[in-house]
């Protein structure tokens, strides 16, 4: 059972801004919740209890977002608005521990991932990009957990991606594809269109097994200096299998 999941939000969001200037990208609103309840509300509902944040002080607004807030409640319930009580202090984050990692430097995303090592231990774990909202009948996280169970190998979530935007994506090269499992040969982080291996594109989400640390500890930084996650995947490839999941919507 997957328990544990990281939610790296420590990253700098220049493509938003200048709306990202003083909000944190992840606590932009969609309808009437910030973007990163919506992945929180994913992992919660495939049976995730332990939530790691990787974080920065600028974003200090994520945390207050998810922590009890008893004085605004008590308030709500006195003057009868119960509904908003709820609301703001949802049962299904009562039984979810949260826990919030500094990054201190942006060094990518695989960074990231490594700063919450000592907590994921050695369980697999999913990873949630917050920034990435998807909505469908069956989550995208409980269609990895599925291909999971199938397979007992790491998974993550793909998509199909148009040419003039498959540079901007870690893009799978399928060693099978019969399903809408893929077994997966070889990763390339953001290719030129014409070097892609196919059309499809890894999208936000991510079941890991906890091998991916050590990956992480010995790829090299690219030409950002920024450690990437695609990276320590195509690393992982030589040694276990990876399966992409083709997301249904
Ligand atoms: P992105 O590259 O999409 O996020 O990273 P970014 O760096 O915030 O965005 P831009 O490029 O400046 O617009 C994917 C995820 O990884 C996190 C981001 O917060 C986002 O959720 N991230 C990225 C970190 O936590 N740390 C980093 O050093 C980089």
């Amino acid at each position: 059972m997957i328990k544990k999941a990281v939610l790296p939000v420590a990253g700098l969001g220049t493509r938003f801004l200048p709306a990202s200037k003083a909000i944190p990208k992840e606590m932009l609103p969609i309808i009437d919740k910030p973007l990163v309840q919506y992945a929180v509300e994913e992992a919660v509902n495939v049976g995730i209890n332990e939530i790691v944040f990787i974080t920065s002080p600028e974003k200090f607004s994520i945390k207050n977002h998810f922590k009890k807030n008893k004085e605004i409640e008590t308030k709500l319930i006195k003057s009868g608005k119960n509904d908003l009580a709820m609301a703001i202090n949802p049962e299904i984050f009562s039984k979810v521990s949260f826990y919030y990692v500094n990054q201190k430097k942006q060094n990518g995303l695989g960074d990231a991932i490594l700063h919450a090592e000592s907590i994921i231990g050695n369980s697999p774990f999913a990873i949630l990009l917050p920034d990435d909202l998807f909505i469908s009948k069956k989550s995208c996280l409980q269609q990895l957990i599925d291909a999971y169970a199938l397979n007992k190998s790491s998974a993550i979530a793909v998509n199909v991606i148009d040419k003039n935007n498959i540079h901007k994506y870690g893009v799978i090269k399928p060693k099978e594809r019969t399903s809408e499992i893929i077994k997966i040969e070889d990763i390339i982080e953001k290719p030129n269109a014409i070097d892609a291996p196919s059309d499809l594109a890894v999208c936000g989400r991510y079941i890991l097994n906890s091998s991916i640390f050590k990956h992480l500890k010995s790829v090299k930084p690219d030409i950002s200096d920024e450690i990437q996650l695609t990276d320590a995947i195509k690393s992982m490839l030589s040694e276990e299998e990876v399966y992409g999941v083709l997301y249904d919507r």
